[in-house]
């Protein structure tokens, strides 16, 4: 029905006449609207009762000083308004995108966060195609010197540097467990306490690794030690030893990622796990911030990574 008298409408009526109409209402003459136009006084009455007919009233009227608007002309001068400012705003959004060089998000994260910041991203890019967006992956340490760099937007990490030159906003929680091969001997048991997992071969992230901290951090609390590491230089690396069966490892939960590795490695229920951190979104507090920028900030604290309930379905199964 809408659309029937949309179509009349535009059968009789057309946007010429739609801006013609403008002209002659806020002069309240056809003359002076003819002239603005550049167009000859009959061809613009001419257009005046095109449209009139095609709305089905009259718009224009006499008036002391001209011409002056009736009722329904008064609610098309109005639709005027609305079109035509909808339509310039068109303009200019296809003019920037033409002319602007596509605005480039630069985001550095530590390799832990790699597991989840693709997801993050790309739910951002959904919205934003035309942000051209470049994530660069290193450990902590590498991050820390990147930052002092300052060549990028913005910096992931779970365990900032305290740095009261640094905004940081809280995003989604990142979980640190313990995690075996599946026939570990511990694979089973509830409760295990932390005496038990530092006597079992632990695998330890490189030094530099925010991960390893973390573990060193946990087992200084505790006045423990693991007593024989190995180290491995990164997440994948740490994966590939628990699935040699060469021993434990405290991880993000968000590392463990491929179906394989889930069906053969278990998340250890150890007293006092997982870790509960976060992920934090880091950048000088000094920097002056773009829309583009405040809208990934926003994006990133409201997003949330599915936790992969999973697990912990797995260690029941197991
Ligand atoms: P990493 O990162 O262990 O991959 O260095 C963890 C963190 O961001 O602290």
């Amino acid at each position: 029905m809408k659309l029937a008298r949309l179509r009349r409408l535009c059968r009789h009526g057309t946007l010429t006449q739609l801006a013609v109409f403008e002209a002659v209402a806020r002069h309240g003459s056809i003359t002076r609207a003819a002239e603005e136009m550049c167009l000859a006084q009959p061809t613009v009455s001419l257009q005046m009762k095109k449209l009139a007919e095609g709305v089905g009233a009259p718009l224009l009227e006499p008036g002391n000083r001209g011409l002056r608007l009736t009722d329904a002309g008064r609610e098309v001068y109005a639709a005027c308004e609305d079109v035509f400012a909808r339509l310039t705003e068109m303009q200019d959004r296809v003019s920037n995108l033409q002319t602007r060089p596509p605005t480039t998000l630069r985001i550095a994260a530590s390799s832990t966060a790699k597991y989840l910041m693709p997801r993050l991203l790309g739910a951002f890019w959904q919205s934003n195609p035309a942000v051209r967006i470049v994530l660069d992956v290193m450990n902590r340490a590498r991050l820390i010197t990147r930052l002092h760099s300052g060549a990028d937007d913005f910096y992931v990490f779970s365990n900032p540097p305290e740095d009261k030159s640094l905004k940081l906003h809280r995003l989604t929680p990142n979980p640190l467990c313990f995690f075996a091969r599946r026939d570990n001997p511990l694979a089973m048991r509830p409760r295990i306490p932390l005496s038990e997992i530092v006597a079992q071969p632990f695998i330890m992230r490189e030094a530099g690794s925010g991960t390893r901290l973390a573990a060193e951090q946990l087992f200084a609390e505790h006045r423990v030690e693991p007593r024989a590491c190995i180290e491995l230089g990164s997440n994948e690396a740490v994966k590939q030893g628990l699935l040699a069966g060469l021993g434990v490892s405290l991880l993000s939960r968000h590392a463990i990622g491929s179906e394989t590795d889930r069906a053969d490695l278990v998340e250890l229920e150890v007293e006092g796990m997982p870790l509960r951190r976060h992920w934090y979104l880091a950048y000088p507090a000094n920097r002056e911030l773009g829309e583009m920028e405040k809208a990934f900030i926003d994006h990133a604290t409201r997003w949330t990574y599915d936790s992969r309930p999973e697990l912990s379905e797995m260690r029941r199964s197991a």
